[in-house]
């Protein structure tokens, strides 16, 4: 019986550390992609004529201003459409410093990779 506890526990615990593990993982920086030409036709269908160059400044403003108080979220945190209203409460509510630029930036980056 005690034997059985420890096991169903050992066996918990590394269920809670293999989430641990992909949640790093997925939450990292690096997982997320370099933008592509085929990003930023997807992106030119909600914001026309983007650029892959708009959304490299994206993926940094992104890398540089994301984290700060909290892990950097995945792409799929929120569905594609929602983006751009979860990126402006950062700032309108949340109180991250953001530009204008960096908004928009960071908006269609996230709405062009969670369209892959
Ligand atoms: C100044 C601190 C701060 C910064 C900087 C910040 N956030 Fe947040 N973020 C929060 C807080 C607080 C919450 C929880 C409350 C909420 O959801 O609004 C949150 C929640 C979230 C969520 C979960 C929301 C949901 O609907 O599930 C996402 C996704 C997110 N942030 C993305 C971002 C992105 C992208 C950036 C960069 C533009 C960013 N955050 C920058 C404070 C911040």
């Amino acid at each position: 019986m005690a034997q059985s506890i420890q096991v169903n526990l050992q066996s918990l615990m590394t269920q809670a550390l293999t989430v641990t593990i992909v949640a790093a993982t997925t939450a990292c920086g690096g997982a997320l992609p370099p933008p592509t030409t085929a990003d930023a036709r997807a992106a030119s269908v909600r914001w026309p004529g983007t650029s892959v160059e708009q959304l490299q400044s994206g993926r940094r403003a992104y890398l540089e201003q994301c984290g700060k108080c909290h892990s950097l979220k995945s792409e799929t945190a929120v569905p594609k459409e929602v983006w751009e209203e979860t990126v402006n409460r950062m700032r309108t509510k949340n109180g991250a410093k953001l530009t204008d630029e960096e908004v928009a930036d960071i908006a269609r980056y996230l709405f062009a990779i969670s369209s892959r």
